[in-house]
């Protein structure tokens, strides 16, 4: 086996933790926190609930409510010049994957200099990040647990993958209770991006036994769990999501992801769609692509949808995509892009966005080396 590394947050997990983050704070040397989050957040009382356990502590605080979905480069770089400015130290942010990636950008910013773009890609940046605690509302984006940080460049209207060991926060929160306020429709797109997730490291080209443990651990507990988080909303299962967006986070951390990812963000980036929206859509034609060159894998993953298997590899392989497409349908998503996702006359689009995907960091792992070409015949697929 080659040399492998497995990096992880401190990862503090249970119903009512998000009451430990004024302790964390202090644990990192907190006197004035810089908190990140946005008005959803905000509307639904978390921020409050949050800035009370703060001054419960004794700690003083900045806020920044700057975050939108699919976060800007102008947010993150005014974001950084008020963290600045107010002699902030600790960052704390609550909320899904772009208030938490907001603050990712605006730590590297805070202590790096320059523009956001100048770190996209991986490892680009090189001095220490300030100590960041980051609480997820969503079981989904994963972005407390993992390196990565998704930056929208505007004027190129390119979602940026900056991935370093540095973004991995010091500190992740995750209490499932937070969950019971979020729609319906949010939990499922945040468990369709976790699942994703898990696929993707699993059949990812520099996977590990400690990274594919975790993603066939979260793609059960998601196809098992997910339909009763959405009928019932029941704590038993939203807490499920949650530990399966935990193990998915830790697996594509450390995994990298592959072209499906590669083409959500370049389709982000150019229609602002939500990055949940995606999935559905293209998860299991790329895996398709994928089937030649990752056969033993993706027969494993069938398995797992499954609950058992069919002769060999290929067959489990391919019952289990069907059966996938099948759950996807359940939920009354949208499974094509023609459906009410882009329009006719945006079609032509399609071709730029996937000359994009090729360079996106997450197409570097994908089992199957994949052309623009090869994207765009998939996204021509799922029309
Ligand atoms: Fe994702």
């Amino acid at each position: 086996m080659d040399v492998t590394k497995f990096a992880i947050p401190e990862i503090i997990f249970g119903r009512g933790s998000l009451n430990y983050a004024g302790q964390c704070a202090l644990r990192l040397g907190a006197r004035k926190v810089f908190l990140v989050s946005d008005s959803g957040i905000e509307k639904a009382g978390w921020v409050g609930r949050l800035m009370d356990i703060l001054k419960k502590e004794g700690i003083e605080w900045v806020y920044y409510p700057g975050v939108t979905s699919n976060p800007r480069d102008f947010e993150v770089e005014k974001g950084a010049e008020m963290y600045l400015k107010n002699g902030t130290d600790v960052i704390i942010a609550i909320g899904g994957g772009s208030a938490l990636d907001t603050a990712k950008g605006i730590a590297i910013i805070a202590s790096n200099g320059g523009r956001i773009r100048d770190y996209e890609g991986a490892n680009r940046v090189s001095r220490p990040l300030p100590p960041m605690v980051l609480i997820t509302t969503t079981a989904g984006s994963g972005s407390d647990i993992s390196q990565f940080c998704i930056i929208t460049d505007v004027e190129r209207a390119v979602k940026m993958s900056i991935i370093t060991r540095t973004l991995v926060p010091n500190i992740s929160i995750v209490d499932p209770l937070i969950l019971r306020t979020k729609s319906e429709t949010l939990i499922i797109h945040s468990a369709v991006d976790a699942l994703a997730h898990a696929v993707e490291s699993y059949l990812s080209t520099i996977s590990s036994p400690f990274t594919e443990m975790q993603s066939l651990k979260a793609i059960d507990l998601i196809i098992r769990h997910l339909p009763r988080a959405v009928e019932t909303r029941s704590l038993d299962a939203l807490e499920k999501l949650s530990i399966a967006s935990v193990a998915a986070s830790m697996a594509f951390s450390n995994a990298s992801l592959g072209a499906e990812h590669a083409l959500a963000h370049s389709l982000g980036g150019h229609f602002d769609m939500r990055h949940g929206v995606v999935h559905p859509i293209l998860l299991t034609a790329v895996m398709r692509f994928n089937l030649d060159f990752a056969e033993t894998k993706m027969g494993d993953i069938g398995r797992v949808i499954l609950n058992t298997s069919y002769g060999s590899p290929r067959e489990t392989a391919l019952a289990g995509i069907d059966k996938l497409e099948e759950f996807f349908a359940s939920f009354k998503v949208p499974l094509r892009f023609s459906q009410e996702m882009i329009k006719p006359e945006e079609r032509h689009y399609l071709e730029p966005i996937c000359k994009m995907a090729v360079h996106d960091a997450c197409n570097i792992t994908n089992p199957r080396p994949a052309s623009w070409k090869e994207l765009l015949k998939i996204c021509e697929e799922v029309w």
